[in-house]
Parts: C-alpha cells; structure tokens; sequence
C-alpha cells in the first residue's frame, strides 16, 4: 500500500469553455417514483444536486449560469408539489444567507415574482442585494419563469416607453428587446443542459437560446455529478458554432 493515496486525477478541461450555461433541472419527480418515493422527495434530491453543480460550474470558471427551478406552467402541478417546491426555495434562501456573504456568487432571480410569497420574494431580494458586487459566477434562478411571458414582458415595456413618448417605435430592434429581457446585460448562453431525456425546451431562455448549443441528457437531475457537467463541456468544445456564417 502507497502511503499515499493518489487522488483521481482531475478530467483534462477542454479549451474552449461556454461564458454562460442554462440548466433545465428536469427529472426529480421521476427520480422519486422510481424509488417509489413522494415526487416532493425528488425535489429535496434535485435541489442538493443544484447546490453541487453551482460549485462546480464555479470551479470550472464559468461566468454565468442559469438554471430553471420553476415555469410559468408548473402551477397546473397537484398544490401539494408546488408548495413542497417553494418550501425548498424559502429553506435554500434561508439556508444560504451566511454563504451568500462568504462566497464570491452573484445570485440574481429572473421571472415574474408577483404571484411569489411575500417572504419568499424579500428572501429573494436580500439574496440578491447582498450579492450585488460579487464578482464571480453570475447565477441566475429561474422562478416563475416562461420565455413567453418574459418576451411579452419586454414589449409590454416597449410599448409603456412608446405610449409615453420616450422611445420612437421605429428605434425598437433586437437591441431594444434584449436589454428588457430579465437577463439584460448579460451574455446569452451557449449551451443549454437538459437532463431527464426530455427533447424541448419548455418554454427556457426562448429569446435568448437563438444560438445555444442543446445537450440533451439521458439522466434524471438528482443523479447529475459533476461528472456529467464535464461530459457535456468536452461536447460544446467539440461543437462548431456558426452563427449562420460559414
Ligand atoms: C423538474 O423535475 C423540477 C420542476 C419542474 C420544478 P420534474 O418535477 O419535472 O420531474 P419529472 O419531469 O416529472 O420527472
Ligand atoms: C421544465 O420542466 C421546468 C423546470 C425544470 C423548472 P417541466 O417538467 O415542467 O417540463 P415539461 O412539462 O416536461 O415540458
Ligand atoms: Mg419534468
């Protein structure tokens, strides 16, 4: 026996790295039934394995990354799962106070928050008020969330500035749209994860996916490791992203 133990060694990092990841965290109500367990286990599952892979995207240097927690369409779910889901958000936000102060995160929430919990969005708030000037990886969480109702948003404000005289209809272009999109200011993704097996997009990032690259998983999210991020990084690297050049 060496004295020693070696560590494994740490996967060869392709050179190329995405600037920003978006994560559908899809597949935890699956996960549960699968061991016959409540669909709200799952969740409890699929948020620890969020907490691992914010760290890891971390240490890989990745700037951005946003992942989807809640659509716009899980409502329609029984109220039991969406309360156990928002129970996770409050106990995460609570949870992660003392780390938001440590860490170098810039946690920011992206969504309509309205219908939220009063306490949730104050959480929600303070989460990102005491992350404002962090400047390490940008984490945007998803709550509430629909790329429609994000698009409609947007022209919505368009259409206020316009009505009030403060932007001519003929200065709104793509520009205009992306910078009152929830993510403005921010690079769009260039690769979007969707674990679970699941082929769409549900409704993530449609605006702002023009020209993401798509890996598709065949692995529900409570089982996601580290492991797999890095799987799916040497795949953007090997990709050839055109941008409809040649
Ligand atoms: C994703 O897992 C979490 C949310 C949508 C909140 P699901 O709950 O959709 O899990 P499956 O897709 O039913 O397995
Ligand atoms: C997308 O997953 C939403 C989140 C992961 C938060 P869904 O499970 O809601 O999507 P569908 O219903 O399979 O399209
Ligand atoms: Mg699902």
């Amino acid at each position: 026996m060496p004295l020693f133990r070696k560590k494994a060694p740490e996967p060869e990092l392709p050179s190329v790295l995405p600037e920003h990841i978006g994560i559908i965290m899809d597949g935890n109500g699956r996960w549960a039934k699968k061991r016959g367990l409540p669909r709200r286990a799952g969740h409890g599952y699929g948020a620890q394995t969020f907490r691992t892979i914010v760290k890891h995207c971390e240490k890989r240097g990745i700037r951005y990354l946003t992942v989807y927690a809640f659509s716009t369409e899980n409502w329609k779910r029984p109220q039991e799962e969406v309360d156990a889901i928002m129970n996770l958000l409050r106990d995460y936000l609570k949870e992660s106070l003392a780390d938001f102060q440590t860490e170098n995160i810039r946690t920011r929430f992206i969504g309509n928050f309205e219908p939220l919990a009063p306490d949730i969005r104050a959480l929600m708030r303070e989460a990102e008020e005491v992350t404002r000037d962090k400047t390490g990886l940008t984490l945007n969480i998803a709550v509430n969330y629909g790329g429609r109702e994000e698009i409609a948003h947007a022209a919505r404000l368009l259409a206020e500035e316009a009505a009030a005289g403060k932007l001519p209809p003929g200065d709104i272009d793509e520009q205009a749209l992306s910078a009152r999109m929830y993510t403005a200011g921010q690079p769009d993704p260039d690769l979007i994860l969707r674990p679970s097996g699941e082929y769409r997009t549900s409704n993530f990032l449609l605006w702002q996916s023009a020209y993401a690259e798509y890996v598709f998983m065949d692995i529900l999210w409570p089982d996601f490791r580290p492991a797999d991020l890095d799987m799916a990084l040497a795949e953007y690297a090997r990709r050839s992203r055109r941008f409809g050049g040649v």
